[in-house]
């Protein structure tokens, strides 16, 4: 995947094709393989949902994003459709109601640890990124793996120093101090769950996972569940401090609300929710959505052939004035509150789309909720004198998206 986001003449051409020629499929090929960009939500539809059996991989079997040999079977990059039936189907029991009930406690436990580092800061001007990468590493880690951290990533001044953080950042080839920090005890966890299953019967299972497997599904719910929730809740804070007529708004609506697993939804906390949504459209932390073509097909009256990739840029299909608006590229929240539905429009995909979308959605939601809520009931949220809010989305050499420069806040008590 790097080297294809890295490959700017494939990216600069395909934008150009789309943006300027106002188009929405545009075919072309990365050296001898066919690729097919598109904002078309029905092509979309077709691929992702409607002709999934033929669309369940991301990539080609013998493709790589890169991933280093420890991550190959995480659920993200299996390519084998019955390796990831059974895999998705033995992991998705965790994201339930009641799951995510319990994992709302644990999450309450690090905004309490979260809050005494921010009051140790002392209304100082912090990069958002660390705040939100330390709350969002403690939650994955504790909710998702029931693994503590704390104590080792106890100073939020150091956070990003610590081994562990920074193995993260090159977790492709995760480093031996990464293997001990996380995968050694969630290894544990896992296989306490009785799940463990050998590779030989692995090929008929319904259910189970193998060693290997088990190894590999923690990083990637640990890399999958940190670096977009982080991106979210970054984009958030720097909205709400920007405009602080938008923050006094949240602060009624968060204010006193009980923190109940009942109360984290559009209905009890619109404004909450319609921002966080608007973080999602305006900055996706995931840029683009892949599926390989392993049978040949008619896609809404197109013929795709076996090993085509369809791609879809979500930048570009998250501001199309088509779908959107005039206004699709100003931060405006507002618009998810006057039109409920276009949380499930079919041009609004920052989780993805069809049985392989984020499995990791609705924690992802709960877990970003109650941070804002929290936060903001407690902590007004500022710019820094003489900060100029003018940042941009930028594509990293991965799946995902950054910002074009650090943003710093200010956390002061309220
Ligand atoms: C704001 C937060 C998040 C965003 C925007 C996000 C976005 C995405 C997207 C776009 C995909 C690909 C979907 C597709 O191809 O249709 C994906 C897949 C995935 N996500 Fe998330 N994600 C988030 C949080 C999480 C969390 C918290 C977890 C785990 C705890 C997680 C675990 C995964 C996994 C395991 C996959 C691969 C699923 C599969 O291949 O079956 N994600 N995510």
């Amino acid at each position: 995947m790097g080297h294809y986001i890295k490959n700017d003449g494939y990216i600069e051409f395909a934008e150009r094709e789309l943006r300027e020629k106002n188009r929405k499929t545009v075919a072309f090929y990365r050296g001898v393989d066919p690729v097919i960009w598109t904002v078309d939500t029905e092509i979309i539809n077709d691929v992702f949902v409607k002709h999934f059996s033929s669309f369940t991989s991301r990539l080609k079997p013998t493709g790589s994003m890169g991933q280093g040999k420890d991550i190959r079977e995480a659920l993200n990059v299996i390519t084998d459709p019955h390796q990831w039936r059974r895999v998705r189907q033995t992991i998705s029991p965790s994201f339930s109601n009641r799951q995510l009930t319990e994992m709302l406690e644990i999450i309450k436990d690090r905004l309490d640890i979260l809050e005494e580092q921010i009051d140790g800061l002392e209304g100082e001007a912090t990069d958002v990124g660390t705040i939100a990468g330390k709350f969002t590493m403690d939650g994955t880690l504790s909710a998702a793996m029931g693994i503590d951290m704390n104590e080792d990533l106890k100073d939020l001044k150091d956070f990003e120093n610590h081994p562990a953080v920074r193995h993260f950042y090159n977790l492709m080839n995760p480093g031996p101090s990464m293997f001990f920090y996380v995968m050694i005890p969630g290894l544990g966890l896992l296989a306490d769950e009785q799940l463990l299953i050998d590779k030989k019967s692995a090929k008929n299972a319904q259910r189970g996972l193998t060693e290997t497997e088990i190894i590999s599904q923690i990083f990637v719910i640990f890399v999958a569940g940190y670096e977009t929730t982080k991106t979210l809740l970054q984009t958030a804070f720097y909205h709400l401090a920007k405009d602080q007529k938008l923050q006094q708004e949240v602060l009624k609506e968060v204010r006193g609300l009980d923190e109940h697993y009942d109360n984290l939804n559009p209905k009890k906390m619109p404004l909450t929710c319609a921002v966080l949504h608007e973080c999602l459209r305006l900055f996706p932390p995931v840029g683009i959505h892949l599926r390989w073509c392993e049978a040949d097909t008619m896609v809404n009256g197109i013929p795709m052939t076996r090993g085509a990739s369809i791609e879809v840029p979500v930048d570009l299909l998250h501001t199309m004035e088509e779908y959107w608006g005039e206004d699709a590229h100003e931060f405006n929240p507002y618009r998810f509150i006057e039109d409920p539905e276009l949380e499930k429009a079919p041009f609004f995909l920052p989780f993805g789309a069809g049985p392989r979308n984020c499995i990791g959605l609705r924690f992802a939601n709960i877990e970003a909720r109650l941070a804002i809520q929290r936060l903001v009931s407690n902590y007004e949220v500022s710019l820094p004198e003489g900060f100029v809010p003018d940042i941009k989305l930028i594509r990293l050499p991965s799946f995902f998206m950054d910002f074009s420069k650090e943003i710093k806040l200010h956390f002061k008590r309220r």
